[in-house]
């Protein structure tokens, strides 16, 4: 199988998807990394692994729209079986799910539907939650809101800090990622609305 994925920063879950993609057994292959600016690790990461790269800046752009339909084009051009968001930065619009919608996957830092958004971990601190953990899911339209294909959860613990429990999640979610996408691919996991479907 083939994933595109995009990233906006270090990178990390990207490098448990790369490593586990290095055995035949595993069924996918990193066929390209995009993302939304120049520079990261991520980027790095995915040349390294000899993935193609690629960029799509939204100030490149006259609006969004437009970004959203080359974003769609460039990774379209990759004929992905899965696009996977490993801490991509952007909200994907219309032309993008038209094309990607039930195969757009992104792994959130909080265990939805509780804490969306960009700062998950420090959210979860901050209600005094017990548990923490990662998401992974299908995007749709709305910010976290697809449905739920994998969750994983960790304590959190009381000398936390938004560090240590980002880290404690991204061990647990790293793992998660690969296990669930390979599962994907190998099996052929279908969804319809919120159901997911195991044959
Ligand atoms: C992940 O924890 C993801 O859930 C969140 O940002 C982090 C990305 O980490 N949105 P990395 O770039 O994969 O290391």
């Amino acid at each position: 199988a083939r994933l595109v994925v995009l990233v906006s920063g270090a990178g990390s879950n990207l490098q448990a998807l790369l490593d586990a993609c290095a055995d035949p057994a595993y069924g996918a292959t990193v066929v390209a990394v995009g993302a939304d600016r120049p520079g990261v690790e991520g980027l790095a990461r995915g040349a390294r692994a000899g993935a193609d790269t690629f960029v799509a800046r939204v100030g490149d752009f006259p609006d969004r729209a437009a970004w959203d339909v080359a974003l769609t084009e460039q990774v379209a051009k990759y004929q992905p079986d899965l696009v996977v968001s490993a801490g991509f930065l952007k909200l994907v619009g219309p032309a993008f799910l038209a094309e990607f919608g039930g195969r757009y996957l992104n792994t959130h830092n909080a265990l939805l539907p509780a804490f969306p958004g960009i700062h998950g971990p420090r959210d979860a601190l901050a209600y005094g939650v017990k548990l923490a953990g990662a998401t992974l899911f299908l995007v749709d339209e709305g910010v976290d809101t697809g449905a739920i294909i994998a969750q994983v959860a960790v304590p959190v613990l009381d000398d936390d800090t938004e560090e240590s429990l980002s880290e404690r999640i991204k061990q647990a979610e790293r793992p998660q990622l690969v296990e669930y996408v390979g599962r994907m691919v190998r099996e052929g996991w279908t969804v319809t609305g919120r159901k997911v479907t195991v044959p």
